[in-house]
């Protein structure tokens, strides 16, 4: 059975049941903590929790989520169930059914006939674990579902016992095993052999609270959830594996086309090797898992989620040439992935190009690091067997990984290839020393960070109220005040202090928008705030100074913002709409947004895109973004939900949940239509003059684009203006005219600098014959050394020598000359073929001389060019040479 149909036949079995069918949320949730949605009951958490009632007519729902884990990425193509990215199916129930319903639910599926539009499991082979006392739910297997007593297993809280996020919902569970055959391990049950016995379903009886703690079993209930739920989560990817009747989830009809594929490319054969095998499922898995979170946004980077996608990609590349792969691979490994994916995930179709630039890219980065870094790993093979050691340094293998993103395998490998060992303890080491020096520094981080717990009361409670599109000033209630970390009653005079208020009209940062400026008046104080971020997205924290008297719980307050810090923080945020909109008019639709920031005046818009862009595109960008302003479009919000949203086209980044009421704000129509949270003006007119400053590279593929809004646009331009009408007035010429102008002067001062080398030169020819009168003896040499004049260059020196040379071809003669201008010294040695003969070697005189210039350089016996620091030491060089010829 395809997996599209073992997806469609979980959908329909719990929609039949009265289930609401929910789509998969993206990968990437707006979750502080949660580097990716890692199970399928995460956009769910706050029905759970009783945040939020549940809109589901029923209270129960049926999903497959996306779900992304790479803690295990070492396992991948070990094992033969660890996917990076999985599809989890579950069942929902929040209030309604519990253990009973779940149970018969699942056992329904598994072991009902295909016919009836289930999978047909043998019920003879499948066993399920409970948790150590849940005896409800063993009765319920024994006695409900007929389950012989002994396949049934408990276990303890590190097993049996799921739980998500602190605080997070938590309960005992439940999970069903496949038996795989003896071939697969030994006998016993799941706590004997999870291999042979493949966990594919946990059914989690949500019930309680937990609170902070370490690893899965050792933590603090706090205490009953307002009602018992059911999540639960069924490895679609596991179940394929068990219906196609194939060795391992690599081998699943999503992922096998991709491991053919890539025997294909690299000649070498799956099922040959065992190496080699993991290396073919790691190629497979991981070009999923990298191209399902490029579909959802994420760009590679070095640090959070960016480094999991590079590394996913390295690892491929890695993989792909250790296979015997030379050349590039991706764009075969991306294409054929999505080909297998699209039936499933329809979207993959409108950002193939996209997916398929930031993963081809990625790979063109690293193939450039990984030609140099071979390069180093060359010489220091060479040096390795040239000192006889046979071993290549942990200080090199360490270079290697940390410079030139060389994982330690490549390095073995290619040193085996070698006939070399490595010091992998001395590696490991200085690996550890980097992890020690991350960790302290994350830990620093974190201390620096207040503690979130202590913000639980106000966000679980009191979410505030926000007013501020609609007003700049409101009435309201002080709940709670935070100093330095700790709660306080009131603050007076000169404490920094956060105020949490009922209700406010500053705006929070948010969606690349900086929080407001403004005041908090109390009756006799004010509290300037120039800060005010967001817990949770519903709680406000006003951050500030108490500038004169004092605010205290419960009083009566006025939150005003700065209206001049507003109306320029509008002007920006409409702007850098503006400035999406025309990129994309420009640049196509794979310029996606991967990034945004705007306060007044200024704002910045990342996207990606492969290279620079040209002055034109800029230009265009430019105008097409202040023609837009010059239509004075209306500018209209729209709340409605995600689902009409994307349906209206309106451009959405990532992290908003189904079910999520979202805010559209539109300008101009289709031209510019995106989900967004922050404050915009009224009219277009009204953001003013946008002037493009520039634009950069932030990161591989991502580029940046800077521009002015509002007031500081004209400022800008008007700065430009002065300069050039400074520059017309000190060349003369009118402002129109000076490009040509500077490019006359440029030319003439060209022409004039090339008169002046020519004179020079001619200069010197006609004193070369004089120098020859300079050569003194030096033991059985004529040594000739000596200055010339300030500003002769390199390849002067080489002319002059080569003249010198051949006058003096009839004696064993040494010329040096030196060109010093300040403490830099260009220099030249040379020596006629006899001296040659007598065994001078012009290198190494150049770096005899270097010892006293500190200069470095070398070249031929018979020529050889330097350069040194320190003109000082240049008589200490002469005298230096002398005496080595003279010795000979
Ligand atoms: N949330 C449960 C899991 O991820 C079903 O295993």
């Amino acid at each position: 059975m395809q997996t599209h149909e073992i997806r469609e036949r979980f959908i329909a079995h719990f929609v039949n049941a009265g289930h609401q069918e929910v789509p998969s949320a993206s990968l990437i949730l707006d979750d502080p903590n949660l580097l990716f949605v890692n199970a399928g009951m995460v956009p769910f958490k706050p029905y759970f929790l009783g945040q939020q009632t549940p809109p589901f007519p029923n209270g129960t729902a049926t999903s497959i989520q996306k779900c992304v884990r790479t803690l295990d990425i070492e396992e991948v193509g070990i094992t033969t169930r660890h996917n990076t990215f999985f599809q989890m199916a579950g069942n929902f129930s929040f209030g309604q059914y519990f253990k009973e319903g779940a149970i018969t639910h699942a056992w329904g599926l598994l072991t009902g006939s295909l016919e009836e539009g289930g999978f047909g499991l043998d019920p003879d082979r499948l066993w399920v674990t409970v948790y150590l006392d849940d005896d409800e739910a063993a009765e319920i297997w024994e006695k409900k579902i007929g389950l012989p007593a002994d396949r049934i297993q408990r276990l303890g809280m590190a097993d049996n016992y799921w739980s998500m996020g602190i605080p997070g919902p938590c309960g005992p569970c439940s999970e069903i095993y496949y038996d795989r055959g003896p071939e697969y391990g030994k006998e016993g049950g799941p706590i004997a052999d999870d291999n042979r016995y493949m966990e594919i379903w946990n059914l989690v009886f949500m019930q309680n609270e937990r609170g902070a703690g370490i690893g899965k079993d050792n933590f603090e209930i706090l205490g009953p959830l307002p009602k018992k739920n059911i999540d639960t989560g069924l490895g679609v990817e596991r179940v394929a594996c068990i219906l196609q009747n194939v060795d391992n989830v690599y081998e699943t009809d999503l992922l096998r086309p991709v491991i053919d594929e890539a025997e294909k490319l690299t000649g070498s054969t799956y099922g040959a090797k065992h190496e080699d095998d993991i290396r073919f499922r790691v190629i497979a898995d991981h070009s999923r898992t990298a191209m399902m979170l490029i579909l959802d946004g994420v760009v590679p980077g070095n640090e959070g989620r960016g480094y999991i996608l590079r590394r996913l990609l390295r690892r491929i590349i890695r993989s792909a040439r250790l296979l015997g792969a030379t050349g590039a691979t991706m764009e075969q490994f991306i294409t054929t992935i999505m080909d297998t994916m699209t039936p499933s995930y329809p979207e993959i179709a409108g950002s193939r190009e996209r997916i398929l630039q930031v993963a081809v890219n990625e790979e063109k980065a690293f193939l450039r690091t990984l030609e140099s870094g071979t390069k180093l790993f060359e010489q220091v093979a060479a040096e390795a067997k040239n000192e006889g050691k046979g071993v290549v340094g942990g200080d090199k293998a360490f270079t290697l990984h940390d410079t030139y993103g060389f994982p330690i395998d490549l390095t073995l490998e290619m040193a085996a290839e070698a006939g070399l060992n490595v010091d992998r303890e001395g590696f490991e080491s200085l690996m550890a020393e980097q992890v020690a020096r991350a960790k302290a520094d994350s830990r620093a981080k974190k201390h620096g960070h207040t503690d979130l717990s202590l913000y639980r009361e106000w966000v679980d409670n009191n979410p505030t109220r926000f007013v501020g599109f609609d007003t700049l000033s409101n009435e309201a209630k002080v709940l709670g005040l935070v100093s330095n970390g700790t709660k306080l009653n009131e603050a007076t005079e000169g404490t920094p202090v956060e105020v949490i208020l009922d209700e406010t009209a500053l705006y929070a940062e948010a969606g690349g928008q900086l929080g407001d400026r403004g005041v908090i008046r109390t009756g006799d104080g004010l509290i300037r705030i120039n800060d005010v971020q967001k817990i949770g997205k519903k709680l406000w924290i006003h951050k500030g100074v108490v500038e004169n008297g004092h605010i205290e719980i419960g009083n009566a307050v006025t939150a005003e913002v700065d209206p001049a810090w507003r109306h320029a923080a509008r002007q920006a945020h409409s702007g850098t709409h503006l400035i999406h909109a025309a990129l994309r008019e420009v640049l196509g639709p794979t310029a996606v947004q991967a990034g945004s920031m705007n306060k007044p005046g200024y704002l910045r818009f990342d996207f990606n895109y492969a290279e620079a862009l040209t002055p034109e595109q800029m230009e265009q960008i430019q105008a097409i973004t202040n023609q837009a302003v010059d239509a004075d479009y209306q500018v209209n919000t729209i709340e409605t939900s995600l689902e009409e949203a994307k349906a209206m086209g309106a451009m959405a980044l990532f992290g908003e949940n189904y079910g999520d009421i979202v805010r559209v704000v539109e300008i101009g129509g289709p031209f510019s239509m995106e989900l967004c949270g922050g404050s915009h003006v009224a009219h277009s007119s009204q953001i003013g003059p946008v002037a493009v400053l520039g634009e950069s590279s932030v990161a591989s593929g991502v580029r940046r684009i800077e521009a002015f809004s509002g007031l500081d646009s004209f400022n800008y331009l008007a700065k430009e203006r002065a300069l050039a009408a400074g520059l017309a007035s000190s060349l003369k010429t009118p402002t129109e005219e000076l490009p040509d102008r500077i490019a006359q002067l440029t030319e003439k001062l060209k022409a004039a600098e090339k008169e002046i080398a020519n004179l020079n030169r001619q200069q010197l020819a006609a004193k070369t014959g004089q120098l020859v009168e300079q050569a003194r003896d030096a033991g059985k040499f004529s040594l000739l050394a000596t200055t010339l004049p300030e500003g002769t260059q390199a390849g002067d020196l080489r002319t002059v020598a080569t003249d010198l040379k051949n006058r003096m071809a009839d004696k064993a003669a040494v010329i040096v000359l030196a060109a010093p201008a300040g403490n830099k010294v260009p220099f030249i040695v040379a020596a006629t073929a006899s001296a040659v003969d007598a065994g001078v070697k012009s290198g190494d005189l150049v770096k005899l001389m270097g010892t006293y210039i500190d200069g470095r350089g070398g070249g031929k016996p018979d020529m050889a060019q330097g350069s040194g620091a320190n003109a000082a030491g240049l008589d200490a060089a002469f005298a230096a040479v002398a005496e080595e010829l003279a010795q000979r």
